[in-house]
């Protein structure tokens, strides 16, 4: 069942149409990837999902309820949770209290600090974070800013997460280790979905992958069919990809 369904979104800066007409579904369980070039619309779709921005047009559901034009902190009662590109911690609480944040805004039932600093204390741990409970945000690494943010989304009990490129500035090492936290989230029966320029964890965790380019939808499908489709090489990934990622697949008609 799609969990969420967005159609014909819209939204205008000026004269510019930043989406125009993008519509996509997101199935119950699955890791949907949105890729495409600088530009695109990527976070520009996120934020209208979010309603961090008003849509100009068209409509989104959510488990099978019209939530167009409902407020942020409705959404993410109702299970909707996203994370920031650029992260933004409050700098002048320690890491567990900017955890604590999420739930207290973003949870449909917690009431209480007790409860919301317990909500904090599981994403801490789910994002192996526990150990820098104590620390600010300042003195984390930007890997660990990262897990912040998924944390602080986790703290909101969310059913979908969107995440807006939690694995760029990363190093080899923690791109792997957010992988496998990713994994972790869908394992546990998350929705996900990922903004990402990473294909290497592109690849590695989503389930279908959708193309943005001009705030219009060029592609959508399994990641190895989108990877090799010529208009996706030829607007984003560019030859070199193309050739690396072939040579990396089984020949055609080999054995399994
Ligand atoms: N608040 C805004 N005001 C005006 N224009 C905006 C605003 N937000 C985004 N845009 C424009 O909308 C277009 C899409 O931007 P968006 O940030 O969604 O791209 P993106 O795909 O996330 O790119 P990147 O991969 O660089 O993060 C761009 O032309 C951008 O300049
Ligand atoms: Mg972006």
């Amino acid at each position: 069942m799609a969990l969420l369904e967005a159609s014909d979104l819209e939204i205008r800066f000026g004269g510019v149409k930043a989406l125009a007409g993008v519509s996509f579904h997101v199935e119950a369980g699955e890791i949907f990837g949105v890729i495409g070039p600088n530009g695109a619309g990527k976070t520009t779709l996120l934020n209208a999902i979010s309603a961090v921005y008003r849509l100009d047009g068209g409509s989104i559901r959510f488990d099978g309820a019209d939530v167009t034009g409902l407020r942020p902190h409705r959404l993410s009662r109702l299970g909707i949770a996203r994370t920031f590109q650029i992260v933004q911690p409050f700098k002048a609480m320690n890491v567990r209290e900017n955890v604590a944040i999420g739930a207290m805004f973003g949870h449909a039932r917690l009431r209480t600090r007790a409860e919301w600093l317990a909500a904090a204390d599981a994403a801490l741990e789910r994002t192996g974070l526990a150990p820098k409970a104590e620390l600010m945000p300042p003195q984390l690494t930007l890997a660990d800013r990262k897990r912040l943010e998924v944390a602080r989304a986790l703290a909101m009990g969310p059913r979908i997460i969107l995440f807006d490129e939690v694995m760029a500035g990363l190093n080899h090492t923690e791109i792997e280790r957010m992988i496998d936290l990713v994994k972790s989230l869908k394992q546990a029966g998350l929705t996900v979905v990922i903004i990402e320029h990473v294909m290497k964890a592109v690849l590695a965790l989503c389930d279908r992958i959708m193309v943005l380019n001009f705030g219009a939808k060029l592609a959508e499908g399994a990641p190895g069919e989108v990877v090799s489709d010529a208009k996706v090489v030829e607007a984003y990934l560019g030859q070199r990809f193309a050739k690396a990622h072939a040579s990396a697949q089984p020949a055609a008609g080999g054995a399994a």
